[in-house]
C-alpha cells in the first residue's frame, strides 16, 4: 500500500497565511511592523536563489524585508560591524547570516554575535543551550518545520521511537532535541552507526539530515513508519545526462511502497523551511515588544 504523502508545499502556504494574518494585526492594533535582516556574503549561486526567496516571501507576508549584500573579500571585522549595527535596529527583529560564509571567516564567532534574541536561525549558543534544556529559545527552521508537520500529521508523538539520520548542529541535533521535547524515544544515528539498517527499521518517526543522496531504502522503513526526508541533492537526470533532478536522502519510490507517510523531495521539507523563518521572524517580533507570541508557530 502507498503511504500518505505529507505535503509541504500546502502545509507552508498554510504557515505563511497564518504568519501573514498575525502581521497584519500587529501592524493594525500595535504599529509595528515585523522586520527581517539576511545578510549574504560573496556570491555563491544556492545562497543567492535562497536569499532571493526569503526575500521575497517576507516582503509578502507584510514583514520589512533588509538585505545587506557583502563582497566575498569583506573583512570578518566588517561583516561584525554591520552585525553590531542591526542589533541595535529596532526595526530589526530577525537577524540571519546565510551559511556557508567565505573561508576566512570563522562561522561561529559570527553566529555568536548576533543577539540571541534576534537570531531567527536559532544557531546561536544562547539559543542551542535553551532549546536543549527545555527553555524558550529560537528554534531552527528547518527543525521546527518538521516537527509541525509531524504534529499535523500524529496529533502528539509522546512515547514514539524517532530516529534521527544525521547529526549535524542546523538539522540533527535540534530536531532531535524538538523530539525529546515531544516526549519522543530518540536516538541520532550518523555515518559511524553501526547497523544503521536495523537502527532505522526501529524507528516509529524517521528523519534523514545526512545529505547523501536516495540512500536510506525503502527496506529500512518499519510498515507504517512516518518518514520525514530532509535531504534536497541535486543528481543527474538518470534517463538525459544534461539534466538535472532533485532528490531525497530517502528511496522514495521504494519507501513509499513501505511508510504510513511520506515527506516527497521537492514539494515536502524544503518549502516549510522559509516558513518557518518567517514564523520565527514574528516571534521575534512578539517578544521584543512583549506581546502574546503567536500560537502554533513555536515549538
Ligand atoms: N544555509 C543553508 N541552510 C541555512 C539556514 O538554515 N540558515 C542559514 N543562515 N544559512 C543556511
Amino acid at each position: 500500500m502507498s503511504a500518505t504523502i505529507i505535503d509541504g508545499k500546502a502545509f507552508a502556504a498554510k504557515v505563511r497565511a497564518q504568519v501573514a494574518g498575525h502581521v497584519a494585526r500587529l501592524k493594525e492594533d500595535h504599529g509595528v511592523t515585523p522586520g527581517l535582516a539576511v545578510v549574504l556574503v560573496g556570491e555563491d549561486p544556492a545562497s543567492q536563489v535562497y536569499v532571493r526567496s526569503k526575500g521575497k516571501q517576507t516582503v509578502e507576508a507584510g514583514m520589512a524585508s533588509f538585505e545587506h549584500r557583502l563582497d566575498a573579500d569583506t573583512s570578518e571585522a566588517d561583516l561584525l560591524a554591520l552585525i553590531d549595527t542591526l542589533n541595535n535596529d529596532p526595526a530589526v527583529h530577525g537577524i540571519l547570516v546565510q551559511l556557508p560564509l567565505p573561508g576566512h571567516m570563522n562561522s561561529d564567532l559570527v553566529i555568536n554575535a548576533i543577539d540571541p534574541a534576534k537570531d531567527v536561525d536559532g544557531f546561536h549558543i544562547s539559543n542551542v543551550g535553551l532549546l536543549g534544556t527545555g527553555q524558550k529559545s529560537m528554534v531552527p527552521c528547518t527543525p521546527l518545520g518538521c516537527l509541525m508537520m509531524l504534529r499535523e500529521h500524529h496529533g502528539h508523538l509522546s512515547g514514539m521511537n524517532a530516529v534521527v539520520v544525521g547529526r549535524s548542529n542546523i538539522v540533527g541535533k535540534p530536531m532531535a532535541q524538538l523530539l525529546l521535547g515531544d516526549s519522543c524515544t530518540v536516538t541520532i544515528a550518523h555515518s559511524r552507526t553501526r547497523d544503521l539498517a536495523a537502527v532505522c527499521r526501529g524507528a516509529d518517526i524517521l528523519v534523514a539530515a545526512v545529505g547523501r543522496p536516495e540512500m536510506i531504502p525503502g527496506d529500512w522503513v518499519k510498515p507504517g513508519a512516518t518518514v520525514i526526508d530532509v535531504g534536497i541533492n541535486r543528481i543527474q537526470h538518470p534517463e538525459n545526462p544534461e539534466k538535472t533532478r532533485l532528490v531525497g536522502d530517502v528511496d522514495f519510490v521504494s519507501a513509499v511502497e513501505v511508510a504510513g507517510a511520506i515527506t516527497p523531495v521537492p514539494g515536502g521539507v524544503g518549502p516549510m523551511t522559509i516558513a518557518c523563518l518567517l514564523a520565527n521572524t514574528l516571534t521575534a517580533c512578539s517578544r521584543a515588544n512583549g506581546l502574546q507570541e503567536p500560537e502554533g508557530l513555536t515549538a
